[in-house]
């Protein structure tokens, strides 16, 4: 099932290649994947769009996304003689049947043997007819000629039931070896490098656990508010949005035992034991709030209900935070502190793992102020890198402590620019590595945990644009606040 795209060819097809998701970050990703040349000569990617474009129309579609991603020059052209396109008007029952045909022919003029990837890049009501569709039609191949892969964006259901409902629905026609559950955290870099971290220095793999670890906060802040996605937003919140995926995935990679080995299989095994092991979170203690109108950056923005398409009555949060805790023998009675926000002062996702403090304060016993833990940030973003800050002596006399980072920062130590997660994760389908994406129990696990603040939600709180969130959340995550502080440097 790992048979390599890149290398024996393929045809990756786009639904909803002309939207918004393809535009901004797919066909830039795959354009990123020719340049660096991990796409081998025999990649061609397929849009599927609902106007007759034809390959030329798609083509100078693609190139304006790409302008607009800010890429051009010489290596564009020969990235748009890789794309063709399929019209598929809207409830044409031989939409599918002519999909099927165009990538025969294809196949047979590139000579690619039947090696498709089919990345959703639609509403999620859409995915259910889409896969009968290419079932229907002999596109889940899988046998010794070919394979066939099948991509499914967020959201994965609305809940535990719709998303149960939504891997019976694929199962029917893909094996779980096929379907490749994007979550974009996945493929940043800093969350990969999570694992190496942990994995690779055994000094932060053997102090990872209760005996060292005092307490874990993962904080994903965004500045920016729901802007003009209040339609999709509004029915969604913070909890379906970033705690349900992206920070579920967080939190199941800080908490994961060491897998017996990196096969997709081990890590993805090793993370559902976290998403199975979080105790029940009762709803009454999770804080849910929304912005008020306020300042970020400088500049006044407006409260969530007065956001473009946000109904006058809506109880959606655009915050939430919470404690839970991991009833495992590495992580028991070791609190995780959760929070995620719009409109935070700074866009930053970091995680704090803030270890136990000196068992004897010898400093503090003789009246010198020192801070009871030293603490470990991984910044997943922006400025990403590691930093350990822990207490050392100022030069002189009398006898001071001062907490200094000890920094490792990918922009200082590498040169040119991160890859972006898609980018990453759309040669990865390629490749047939499914590591770095969710397993359809692990989504499932992810819902049974958070359904209870769905089902029984506190109240909707507020907090002012521009702050970390409502003084009520203070209590369950109180801010690093030295660390917060976004370098802009
Ligand atoms: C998306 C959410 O999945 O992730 C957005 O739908 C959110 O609401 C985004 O803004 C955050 O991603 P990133 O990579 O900017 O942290």
């Amino acid at each position: 099932m790992n048979s390599s795209g890149t290398s024996e060819g393929s045809l990756f097809t786009i639904f909803g290649a002309t939207g918004d998701l393809s535009r901004r970050k797919l066909i830039p990703a795959l354009y990123h994947n020719h340049v660096a040349g991990h796409l081998g000569p025999n990649v061609r990617i397929v849009g599927v769009t609902r106007q007759p474009l034809g390959d030329g129309g798609f083509r100078a579609e693609a190139e304006k996304a790409l302008a607009k991603a800010g890429i051009e020059g010489d290596q564009v052209a020969s990235f748009l003689q890789r794309l063709h396109a399929v019209t598929t008007p809207s409830g044409d029952p031989d939409n599918f049947t002519r999909l099927r045909d165009r990538l025969v022919v294809l196949g047979h003029v590139h000579k690619i043997p039947p090696n498709y990837c089919f990345y959703l890049s639609l509403p999620p009501r859409a995915f259910g007819s889409v896969i009968a569709g290419l079932g229907s039609v002999g596109l889940d191949v899988s046998n010794e000629e070919g394979w066939s892969r099948v991509v499914v964006e967020k959201p994965f259901g609305t809940d535990l039931k719709s998303a149960a409902a939504l891997n019976r629905t694929i199962h029917e026609h893909f094996d779980e070896g096929q379907i490749y559950r994007i979550d974009h955290y996945l493929g940043k870099e800093t969350v990969q490098n999570l694992l190496v971290f942990r994995l690779a220095n055994a000094f932060i793999e053997s102090s990872w656990n209760r005996e060292r670890v005092a307490e874990v906060q993962i904080t994903v802040g965004e500045s920016l508010g729901v802007g003009s996605r209040a339609g999709y937003y509004d029915g969604s919140g913070a909890l379906r949005d970033m705690l349900q995926n992206h920070i579920a995935q967080l939190i199941a990679l800080v908490g994961m035992e060491v897998p017996e080995s990196l096969t997709a299989d081990a890590i993805r095994y090793e993370k559902l034991k976290v998403l199975r092991s979080i105790q029940p979170i009762d709803p009454s203690e999770v804080i849910r709030a929304r912005y008020t109108a306020g300042e970020v950056d400088g500049d006044a923005v407006p409260g969530y209900l007065d956001e473009e398409g946000v109904p006058s009555d809506s109880e959606t949060e655009t915050f939430v935070a919470l404690q839970l805790g991991i009833d495992t023998w590495r992580w028991q009675g070791v609190p995780f502190y959760i929070r995620t926000g719009k409109r935070m002062p700074a866009k930053t996702s970091q995680i704090a793992i803030r270890y136990r403090g000196s068992p004897v304060r010898y400093f503090g016993r003789q009246g010198i102020p020192q801070d009871t833990a030293d603490v470990l940030t991984i910044t997943i973003q922006p400025n990403e890198g590691f930093a350990f800050h822990c207490d050392i002596k100022v030069p002189g006399n009398p006898l001071r402590l001062e907490r200094v980072p000890l920094q490792f920062s990918y922009g200082d130590h590498f040169d040119g620019d991160m890859p972006q997660a898609y980018q990453t994760l759309l040669l990865d389908v390629l490749e047939g590595d499914q590591t770095l994406f969710v397993h359809g129990d692990e989504v499932e696990e992810s819902w049974r945990v958070f359904a209870p603040i769905l089902e029984s939600p506190s109240p909707t709180r507020e907090y002012k644009a521009g702050t970390w969130g409502p003084p009520e959340a203070e209590h369950i995550a109180i801010p690093e606040t030295d660390l917060w502080q976004v370098d802009d440097g």
